[in-house]
């Protein structure tokens, strides 16, 4: 047993990096957990929790430096909880993607090995995303170097950025990001001004009060158009101030082409409005992906790397094997790109998603691109995914079925009717390789994975993206 105490300090080499993004060492057999620390460095570290079977530590020091150091590109890199992996060379994250691929759907799930491919880097490794959420906060968190600066100027009682790693409840005055676009961050900037000069205070977690909550700013790519959507709570002449403030914005910069207000009173820390109004614009910005063009609303989900996913969907389209006869459904659709990519090689799609507004534009999508073999429905998947396999809806057993759920996975109810209506073939997109491994091993009664494609949608984070080819058993 390890000698390890809460508050000793040890040397540790560091090993590899695990699922989830932590770095990993042994101390006599004994695993420890550490953030900041590169596979191949040697490092002196203290602990700070001791559990049974783990131990989690702080890096204090660096003593041996791993051939596999890149120099982080980031001034906020350490501090940000945006991305994990700067000071990992970009060839090595892919490898340590595919080995946490591995680690779920082979050991795990009992996938064979030889079903996963190599990772398909990102065609962009750089101002990638296509949308950045930020939180406004009553309580400033200071950066180390404005706490070394002993600058007593700061004012602590606004700060608009993203969360410091690991709180949830801490915010930083971000001032560079290298992952959505310089125009995204000069933005940033001016609301943050405008805040700090306003009458109404930021969102205090604490007190569950004040007024600024969120600014998600989303850029269509491919055609220049920018949606700044902002969330603040409903407080008499709250509108007239977000007016002020939109108006101010559109003169400054002219790549914002509108603006969505929504209110929320409830506690929980998303940025989803109660309810919302188009302050200026149509409330929707464009995307193109490959041939098709989407109208992505503020509350819709939309890939937030439009670069890398058409990738994605093509090895989806690939997959299918489509012969232009096939019903498919798509499931949890969002606004339709999976249906829309797919339309054009098979006989119908019916797609499912919870968003109501995601649905509005998935229907209008299909308008958009000329199509007219896709229907969508509004609903929870696991009540709606029961009416239409259920009677009455003769002609609806689909021959295949694409699902792409959030990152907790299918509902058990939906793998059962999936399990009962049995198509021929699923096609299994995932953001989180532990959730598919689950669901993988539930359908396994009925389905042999085939083929296993990691993407990489997120580049310098340890998030991964996964297709699984599924053919029934016969
Ligand atoms: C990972 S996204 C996939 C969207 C789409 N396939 C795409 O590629 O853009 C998951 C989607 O599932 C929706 N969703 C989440 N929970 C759901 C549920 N219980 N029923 C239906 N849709 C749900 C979300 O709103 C989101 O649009």
């Amino acid at each position: 047993m390890s000698e390890l105490r809460k508050g000793s300090e040890t040397e540790l080499f560091v090993e590899k990096v695990v699922f989830g993004g932590k770095a990993l060492a042994h101390v006599d057999g004994f695993v420890v957990f550490m953030e900041h620390a590169v596979p191949g460095q040697k490092v002196r570290a203290r602990i700070l929790r001791k559990k049974r079977q783990y131990a989690e530590a702080q890096v204090l020091e660096v003593l041996a430096q791993s051939s596999e150091y890149a120099e982080p590109f980031c001034p906020h890199f350490g501090t940000c909880g945006g991305c994990q992996w700067q000071d990992i060379p970009y060839e090595a994250q892919l490898r340590w993607k595919r080995e946490h691929v591995l680690d779920a759907l082979v050991h795990l799930a009992g996938i064979e090995e030889t079903a996963v491919n190599a990772v398909i880097p990102s065609p962009e490794v750089l101002y990638y995303r296509n949308k950045m959420e930020f939180t406004f906060s009553n309580r400033r968190w200071l950066l180390p170097e404005e706490i070394a600066s002993r600058e007593t100027q700061y004012d602590k009682t606004c700060a608009l950025g993203l969360h410091v790693r690991g709180y949830f409840d801490k915010i930083f005055n971000m001032e560079a990001c290298f992952l959505e676009s310089p125009q995204s961050v000069d933005i940033l900037r001016e609301v943050r001004d405008w805040c700090r000069k306003s009458a109404f205070s930021p969102y205090s977690i604490k007190e569950q009060d004040g007024f600024w909550r969120f600014l998600v700013i989303r850029e269509g790519k491919r055609t220049n158009q920018t949606l700044l959507h902002l969330l603040t709570t409903d407080r008499p002449a709250g509108r007239e101030e977000v007016d002020a403030l939109s108006a101010y914005l559109l003169e400054r910069f002219p790549r914002i082409t509108t603006i969505v207000h929504s209110v929320t009173d409830k506690k929980a820390q998303v940025a989803m409005g109660e309810s919302s109004r188009v302050v200026s614009g149509p409330g929707y910005i464009e995307e193109r992906l490959g041939k098709a063009l989407f109208r992505i609303s503020a509350h819709s989900f939309f890939q937030t790397n439009p670069s890398a996913v058409e990738g994605l969907y093509e090895k989806v389209r690939q997959m299918g094997g489509f012969t232009g006869s096939e019903i498919v459904w798509d499931l949890y659709c969002g606004t339709g790109s999976i249906a829309i990519s797919i339309a054009s090689d098979v006989r119908r799609v019916t797609g499912i998603e919870v968003v109501e507004e995601a649905v509005r534009d998935a229907v209008e999508n299909c308008r958009l691109n000329g199509i007219d073999n896709c229907r969508f429905l509004a609903g929870d998947l696991k009540d709606v995914i029961r009416k239409i396999a259920g009677d009455g809806n003769a002609g609806e057993t689909p021959d295949v079925v694409v699902t792409d759920p959030p990152r907790a996975g299918m509902h058990p109810d939906v793998v059962k009717t999936l399990l009962e209506t049995a198509p021929k073939r699923i096609l299994y997109v995932s953001c989180n390789p532990a959730t598919l491994a689950r669901d993988l091993g539930l359908l396994s009664e009925r389905y042999r994975v085939c083929e296993v494609q990691p993407f990489d949608l997120f580049p310098h984070t340890s998030h991964i993206e996964t297709v699984a080819r599924l053919d029934r058993r016969q």
